[in-house]
């Protein structure tokens, strides 16, 4: 099967009754007679904190569209990091991140230095990245394959050997680019990471998280630090997780179609000072994402208003399609202001360093009709200077 295909249909459906959709198991407690029933993947069943079979078939179609060996839903994006970072890491270890990621992430890793755990920050640049991996010697080596909100992207490649040469595991959020774009364990990566809230789920009405991985020690150890922190995802979520996943390719497809649209759009308009999207050559790294991606070149675009935090004010609230407000990779289109959403927790020096200022806008391109979201965004630029 084609990728296209496992994503309707790259799973096993074990419910008696044939349904063509599994069902939700709305369960917290399955019978236990002495010894616990197992899960397909010899697990113990019995209680909805540890394992729930409503899940299986989202773990079983995400795993294999990341060229993973299994995975584990989670109830947010941040619960699957957490969980990810409390199995790997331990006091006295350094971990090398790039000091551009999403806000909660950074934060989350820095606050682990309590419990002895050094983060060290590179420039979201590859060689800068790889200087900095050969120095640190992490345990651990954390990247987006598509950084936010600025949109960088570098050589996961490069980067995965550099980290390999000493042994350091190799965490990827593939959030941005998903499996339609990237699959990092196919570079050896050794931990994937989803926040499904956004282009798994793709409607903007779940929160949710999935952790490929390619070890089965790895998903003995990470099931143990889910069933512990308690952050699996409900049956609900998991189901609507699923449905969305089945249509993700036409829906990413169509998004950066329409994504490469509005960034040349934007790129003629008076009124924006520059465009970041890595479908377009004056993106720095728009070759990195050519060998990497293909044709395709995800579905936010970034760009910088003439006028900074005024203009910046005046056209959220000029908006009419697009809802002004955080989050990403849902059907709607979204526009982001980054200093005060998901970037705030990332220090200012580092933030004027990676160009996170207040004239910048970060916007997740939806499915309507992208002539509609060119006329809002030109309606809303052009309103934003009066
Ligand atoms: C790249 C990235 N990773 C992780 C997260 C966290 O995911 P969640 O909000 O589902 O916890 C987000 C949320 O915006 C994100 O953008």
């Amino acid at each position: 099967m084609r990728k296209g295909t496992v994503a309707v249909r790259g799973y096993r459906n074990v419910d008696p009754y044939g349904s063509l959709h599994p069902p939700i198991y709305q369960t917290a407690v399955f019978r236990m007679e002495g010894e616990a029933a197992k899960s397909d993947r010899g697990f113990d069943l019995k209680y909805s904190r540890e394992e729930n079979p409503t899940l299986r078939p989202l773990e079983e179609v995400v795993a294999r569209l990341e060229g993973g060996l299994d995975a584990l839903a989670f109830n947010s994006g941040m619960a699957a990091l957490s969980a990810v970072f409390f199995s790997f890491l331990n006091a006295d270890v350094a971990v090398a991140t790039t000091m551009e990621a999403y806000g909660a992430t950074l934060r989350l890793l820095g606050s682990l230095d309590k419990f002895g755990v050094r983060l060290r920050k590179g420039f979201p640049d590859t060689d800068v990245f790889v200087e900095l991996i050969k120095e640190a010697r992490p345990r651990m080596v954390f990247l987006e394959t598509i950084t936010n909100p600025t949109l960088r992207v570098l050589d996961v490649p490069a980067v995965v050997k550099a980290a390999k040469d000493f042994g350091a595991v190799v965490v990827v959020d593939n959030t941005f680019a998903t499996p339609v774009l990237s699959a990092p364990l196919s570079y050896g990566a050794d931990v994937v990471v989803h926040s499904a809230t956004k282009y798994l789920a793709g409607h903007n009405d779940v929160v949710g998280g999935v952790a490929v991985v390619a070890r089965r020690e790895h998903l003995e150890d990470l099931w143990l630090w889910r069933a512990m922190l308690g952050g699996i995802m409900q049956p609900f979520e998991a189901f609507l997780t699923l449905r969305g996943v089945k249509t993700l390719f036409v829906r990413f497809e169509r998004q950066c179609r329409s994504a490469m649209a509005v960034a040349e759009f934007l790129a003629e308009h008076g009124k924006v000072s520059e465009v970041i999207y890595p479908g377009l050559p004056t993106h720095p790294n728009h070759g990195t994402a050519r060998k990497l991606f293909g044709d395709k070149f995800g579905a936010v675009v970034s760009f910088r208003l003439r006028g900074g935090r005024d203009a910046a004010v005046k056209f959220f609230k000029s908006l009419r399609i697009i809802t002004p407000g955080p989050s990403l990779g849902g059907v709607e289109s979204i526009a982001t202001y980054p200093v005060a959403s998901a970037a705030s927790p990332i220090p200012e020096e580092d933030r004027k360093a990676l160009g996170i200022t207040e004239d910048l806008v970060r916007l997740s391109v939806g499915l309507e009709d992208p002539e509609d979201l060119i006329e809002d965004l030109d309606r809303a630029l052009n309103s934003s200077f009066l």
